[in-house]
């Protein structure tokens, strides 16, 4: 289910409510992002992780113009805070990119999926998006099933892109939904 006003908006499935990242998950963010494991598969999250880059994180997600781009905090009902989900675009004739990264404790229980579908659900019925694309390192074989389960196909490219927390390239399988 989907309560959408577009400055906020917010989405709700059965163990997870997607909104707006608060000043008051920093520390959360921090704690589960300062984790290799998990900034070793994004491109743009630092390692080590401390609050200020939480911080900045969330200054930088409140600022974004929702129609444009935006950042959702993955809200568990019995957990709190358990991770992020945005789509983002680099430039701006360039579809919006989904991106998410959960906490290492709650891998492996569905949820990336659950937040995934949800999100693209609201992307493509409430958003107004046709296209989506996303990409994920060839080593991530866990964010490749969960994008393929979402509906994601391989568009046949692969880019190099630079990982932060690597510091260095790596070889990024690029997908593509058509809504
Ligand atoms: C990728 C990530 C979001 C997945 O979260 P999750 O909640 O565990 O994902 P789900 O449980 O919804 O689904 C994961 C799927 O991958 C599978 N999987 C998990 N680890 C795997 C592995 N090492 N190899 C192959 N498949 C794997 C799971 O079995 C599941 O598929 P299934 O439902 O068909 O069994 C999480 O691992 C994460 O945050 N990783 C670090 C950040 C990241 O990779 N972000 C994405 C960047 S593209």
């Amino acid at each position: 289910m989907t309560t959408a006003t577009l400055s906020a908006p917010e989405i709700l499935t059965e163990r997870l409510r997607l909104r707006r990242p608060q000043g008051a998950d920093a520390p959360a963010i921090a704690k589960l992002a300062n984790d290799f494991a998990v900034a070793s598969m994004t491109t743009r999250m630092p390692y080590p992780y401390g609050v200020e880059d939480a911080r900045a994180f969330v200054s930088l997600s409140q600022a974004l113009d929702p129609r444009q781009q935006i950042t959702f905090a993955l809200e568990h009902r019995d957990a709190g805070f358990i991770g992020c989900l945005g789509f983002h675009r680099g430039a701006a004739a360039a579809p919006v990119e989904l991106g998410y990264w959960l906490g290492r404790p709650y891998w492996g229980k569905g949820l990336a999926t659950e937040a995934t579908r949800a999100a693209l659900k609201w992307a493509t019925q409430d958003w107004g998006r046709r296209l989506v694309a996303s990409g994920h390192f060839a080593d991530n074989a866990a964010s490749a099933n969960v994008l393929i389960k979402a509906g994601f196909l391989y568009t046949g490219e692969v880019q190099k892109r630079f990982s932060r927390a690597r510091y260095g390239d790596a070889a990024t399988r690029m997908m593509v939904l058509i809504a």
